[in-house]
């Protein structure tokens, strides 16, 4: 059985909220269970307290903070977003204030408001870092899981990301699994040419679950400068261009894996997320579409129970890889 919800189709219930019978949109991971299966995609929501004048932030699924590593980080130099048909592309470099400071300052405030699961995602240059900052994840009582953002570059191997082969992510998987006691959710790149055999290996490890997918690679170049617009020249795509991508890879890692995966990339709608779900996913992220609309979150919540009732389900749980019994 896979370890997100246990739930099988026999266990759908019909919440009962006021006049109407709402479907339920519940979902379930390691034994948390979550409101809803919307979470904030890591990096493009900061450390959570800084949105909550657009909304209640309890009304999320999950918040996934941005990516930390052990020691600040200035990040890429300028530019580091720029915008292209379907998308944008960024090279923010992993900037933030370093895990001491994320600790003693960025969690408290969230942790204050936000009553749902708080996911740590996690950024390395190093194994030994990846640990560190883990671990410490593991002993803040206001983290309920870690994600382990494995596209970062690995000093120690010419700067290649841990995600490009399965024996690097196999490796990183195995030391933070031995390093952390709440479960980890390895964060898996999509610019590789097998993303079947890098899932396969980390759930070998020791994964509790798989996020599905980070961002592709990809430039833009001003025509009159003649230059690459980003201070970093190459950058992550993300938004609705890679949709279809993310599904496909979400599709493959079904078929072949038994933890639970969260889809990431492209999701604009409750129609998008569904689609997700249908291909094997247990929950999903908002990213982009975050940054363009900061209510997409909550938009798309609401959407949900329209949604289910307009597909006859009565739970979102019971949708979950039903696009592969054909
Ligand atoms: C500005 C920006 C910063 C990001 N920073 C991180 C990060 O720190 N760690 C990480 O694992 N992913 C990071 N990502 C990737 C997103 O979490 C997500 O996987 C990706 O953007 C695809 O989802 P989307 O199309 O909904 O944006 C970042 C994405 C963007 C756009």
């Amino acid at each position: 059985m896979r370890g997100w919800s246990g739930f099988s189709k026999g266990d759908t219930q019909v919440v009962k909220n006021g006049a109407a019978d709402m479907p339920d949109c519940s979902t379930e991971l390691a034994g948390l269970k979550f409101a809803n299966p919307i979470l904030t995609a890591s990096g493009t929501f900061g450390f959570g307290a800084e949105a909550s004048g657009f909304y209640d932030l309890n009304r999320l699924g999950g918040v996934i903070l941005k990516g930390v590593t052990r020691e600040p980080r200035m990040g890429n130099p300028i530019p580091r977003v720029t915008d292209c048909p379907s998308g944008m592309l960024n090279a923010v470099g992993l900037e933030n204030p370093g895990i001491d400071a994320v600790i003693d300052c960025e969690l408290p405030p969230l942790a204050r408001i936000y009553k749902g699961a708080i996911v740590a995602n996690v950024c390395g240059f190093t194994i030994e870092e990846y640990t560190e900052v883990a671990a410490r994840f593991d002993a803040s009582p206001s983290v309920s899981l870690i994600e382990i953002n494995i596209s970062c570059p690995n000093v120690a191997h010419g700067g290649m990301s841990f995600g490009i082969d399965a024996k690097s992510a196999a490796a990183v998987t195995r030391a933070v699994r031995r390093a952390v006691r709440k479960p980890i959710i390895m964060k898996l790149s999509p610019n590789v040419s097998d993303i079947v055999e890098i899932a396969k290996a980390c759930e070998t490890e020791g994964a509790d679950g798989l996020t599905l997918i980070n961002t592709i690679l990809g430039m833009r170049i001003d025509l009159r400068a003649r230059r690459p617009i980003l201070g970093n020249v190459y950058g992550g795509l993300s938004g609705p261009a890679i949709f279809p991508i993310a599904l496909r890879m979400i599709h493959q890692v079904y078929k072949d894996v038994r933890i639970p995966i969260i889809g990431a990339g492209g999701v604009s709608s409750a129609r998008d997320a569904v689609e997700m779900m249908l291909a094997g996913a247990s929950a999903v992220q908002i990213g982009s579409a975050a940054l363009v609309d900061p209510s997409a979150c909550v938009r798309i919540i609401d959407e949900f129970p329209a949604l289910l009732t307009e597909l006859g389900a009565t739970s979102i749980r019971e949708l979950i890889g039903t696009a592969h019994k054909i």
